[in-house]
């Protein structure tokens, strides 16, 4: 208390003096100098905010600042080289870092509490030096377009939203997280990039692309959607996950899938799409597979396809391969034609069948059909189409009817 007393006592002397513009108790303590930084780092805490102004030049030095009640910001710099906050351990609201092309390091070794993060366009960062257990409270977490190599000391449990997106040098990413209450994005990391969460037992939203590995053995559900695109893994299993619990659950252009594997899912809220996933040459993971509240659509290069628990799909489903899935689509029309209340669409050898990686519809609007108000009629609509392709574009199987 005596110091901080007398911290701010110098920092106002100095403002009257004119040496020193910034104090203590700024609403937003705006730092254009070294000497700027020196007078904020003897505060202790500080209830407002920091903002490090574009006309700073050099390393930034927080010294002995412990807490900051707002925003530690600093915004298109290109000649900030450092930021050093050794014993800062809270940042109340954001700790936003943007476009700092010179930026090469970033010292927080007590930070354990922040709101958000948000270190976008740092170039020449490799990593942020933080301490054990490092980043323990978070609600939003974005790292994009850096060259940072691990983000190890993020360890919080529950977080809202995580987007990691070009930061080519990030090849692994393992996270402590429990909880994701809002979105997960991932894209365009580092071209090998392996995510693994081991803890994670729900997410709301995820958007994962361009990795080589994810690994979520202990998720069990997902409460929006989950979207799957682009990756290079060869294997999804998700050994936990019971529900998809509203929103769309989308495996789209993973060439390199071979294994698709759900043992324990029964329910997806929305719709259900495989497509253009070439390598898979069965669709046979979803044995516990109940209902879909959505359409499905199944479009591929695999040979078969089974969903033995499948009980009511409010949509329609939408089948069609490069291979002759003729048996597949018989069976699946026998066992299933009456759960499935849009109607089937089964189609064999369809050399087109991975061009379309959109959502299904209605068994009337895929089919171009209209008037037919049951599934009966819909499978008669959808036939027809076909049988007009038939010719064209030769396709010389179709199934069901
Ligand atoms: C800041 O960086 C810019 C661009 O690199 C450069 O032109 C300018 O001279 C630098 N300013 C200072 C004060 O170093
Ligand atoms: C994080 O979420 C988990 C699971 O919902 C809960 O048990 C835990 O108490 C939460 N932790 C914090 C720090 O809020
Ligand atoms: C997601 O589902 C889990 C498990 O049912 C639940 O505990 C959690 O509150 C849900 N989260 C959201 C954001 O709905
Ligand atoms: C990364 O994923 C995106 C989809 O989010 C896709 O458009 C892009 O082609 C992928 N990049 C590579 C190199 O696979
Ligand atoms: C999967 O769920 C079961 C039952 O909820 C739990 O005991 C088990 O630990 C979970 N597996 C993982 C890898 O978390
Ligand atoms: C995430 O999922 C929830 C359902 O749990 C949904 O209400 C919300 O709109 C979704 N958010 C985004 C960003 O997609
Ligand atoms: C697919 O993955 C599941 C889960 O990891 C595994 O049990 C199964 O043996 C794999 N199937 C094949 C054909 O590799
Ligand atoms: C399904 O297709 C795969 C790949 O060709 C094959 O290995 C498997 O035996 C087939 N399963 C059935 C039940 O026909
Ligand atoms: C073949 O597949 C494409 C893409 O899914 C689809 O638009 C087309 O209608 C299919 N052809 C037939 C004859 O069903
Ligand atoms: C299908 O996947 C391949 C390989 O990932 C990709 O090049 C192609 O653009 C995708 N097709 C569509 C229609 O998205
Ligand atoms: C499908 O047909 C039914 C009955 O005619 C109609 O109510 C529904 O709106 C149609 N769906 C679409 C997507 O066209």
């Amino acid at each position: 208390m005596y110091t901080k007393q007398i911290a701010s006592a110098v920092a106002a002397l100095s403002f009257v003096s004119g040496a020193v513009a910034v104090g203590c108790s700024d609403p937003t303590a705006t730092i254009r100098s070294p000497a700027d930084a020196t007078a904020i780092a003897k505060c202790g805490d500080i209830d407002g905010s920091i903002l490090i102004s574009k006309d700073f030049s050099g390393d930034v030095n927080l010294g002995a600042l412990e807490k900051i009640g707002g925003d530690l910001i600093a915004l298109d710099n290109p000649n900030i080289t450092s930021l050093t906050a050794s014993f800062l351990g809270e940042i109340g609201g954001a700790l936003q870092l943007k476009n700092l092309i010179s930026m090469s390091s970033l010292q927080l070794q007590r930070l354990s509490t922040v709101d958000t993060i948000e270190w976008v366009t740092l170039r020449r960062l490799t990593g942020a030096t933080l301490g054990t257990p490092g980043i323990t409270k978070a609600s939003s977490v974005l790292v994009a377009d850096t060259t940072i190599k691990s983000l190890d000391g993020i360890n919080v449990d529950n977080l809202s939203f995580l987007n990691l997106n070009n930061n080519r040098d990030i090849v692994t990413f393992k996270t402590n997280i429990k909880t994701i209450s809002d979105q997960v994005i991932i894209d365009a990391n580092g071209l090998k990039m392996q995510m693994e969460m081991p803890n994670l037992i729900w997410a709301a939203n995820m958007t994962i692309s361009n990795v080589t590995t994810f690994s979520a053995p202990a998720l069990k559900t997902i409460n929006g959607s989950a979207s799957f695109s682009s990756n290079y893994f060869t294997s999804v299993t998700f050994p936990n996950l019971t529900k998809l619990e509203e929103g769309t659950f989308s495996f789209i252009s993973n060439p390199q899938l071979k294994n698709l594997t759900m043992p324990l899912l029964t329910d997806i809220g929305g719709g259900f799409i495989v497509a253009n996933n070439t390598a898979l040459s069965q669709i046979n993971g979803f044995s516990k597979l109940e209902n879909i509240g959505g359409a499905i659509a199944l479009r591929g290069s695999f040979e078969n396809f089974t969903f033995p628990a499948l009980d009511d799909v409010r949509g329609a489903a939408e089948i069609t391969s490069t291979e002759d899935i003729k048996s597949s689509c018989d069976k699946f029309q026998a066992d299933k034609g009456s759960e499935v209340q849009g109607g089937i669409s089964c189609v064999a050898e369809n050399a087109s069948a991975n061009e379309n990686t959109g959502e299904g519809g209605s068994g009337n609007s895929t089919s171009g059909n209209s008037g037919n108000g049951n599934s009966a009629g819909a499978f008669i609509g959808v036939n027809m189409a076909t049988v007009l392709g038939l010719g064209a574009v030769g396709v010389f199987y179709t199934a069901f009817l």
